[in-house]
């Protein structure tokens, strides 16, 4: 099947090992995004036409959990609190000031090179840390515009090093 086939080894796998049960659709889903990162568009079409269920179906549960993403995810991983103890904290200047240090346009949430995306979550559930970020998967609490450029430069810093 050529490299049609290749590209979709990993998701037949997946599907088999499911045994091709629609049910299990949420657990499919998430091994896919262990696998790929993300979910992309033309996976979720296919795990649609093999399960035989509708591609909306498909797209409307991946969509509705907050932990599924349709959009490739860069290495580093930085979440910005914006609920609103973060917020009164000022988190919006942290959202700011990393997006320009990174030189993130309007709509983009991840550098080109695919380094770093950003992403604004709701309340981490750390208010009295506020205002927090975390860095993957790492919290750092009582962020400031200096502290969370610290931190980017660090990471760019282990990355020349590799
Ligand atoms: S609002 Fe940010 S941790 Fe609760």
């Amino acid at each position: 099947m050529g490299s049609n086939y290749d590209k979709f080894e990993t998701v037949c796998r997946i599907l088999e090992e499911n045994k091709f049960d629609k049910a299990k659709l949420i657990s499919i889903l998430q091994t896919i995004q262990e696998e790929y990162k993300y979910l992309p568009e033309e996976i979720l079409a296919f795990v649609a036409s093999t399960l035989k269920i509708s591609p909306a179906k498909v797209y409307g549960v991946a969509t509705f959990f907050a932990h599924f993403t349709l959009e490739p995810k860069g290495k580093h991983i930085i979440r910005i609190c914006d609920g609103t103890a973060c917020h009164v904290k000022r988190s919006t200047s942290l959202i700011e000031t990393v997006r320009n240090k990174l030189g993130l346009k309007e709509n983009e949430i991840s550098t080109k090179d695919m380094l770093f995306t950003i992403d604004t979550v709701a309340c981490l559930g750390a208010c009295g840390l506020a205002p927090v970020v975390v860095v993957n998967e790492e919290v750092h609490g009582q962020m400031t515009p200096d502290k969370i450029v610290s931190l980017v430069d660090e990471i760019l810093k282990q990355e020349e090093v590799k």
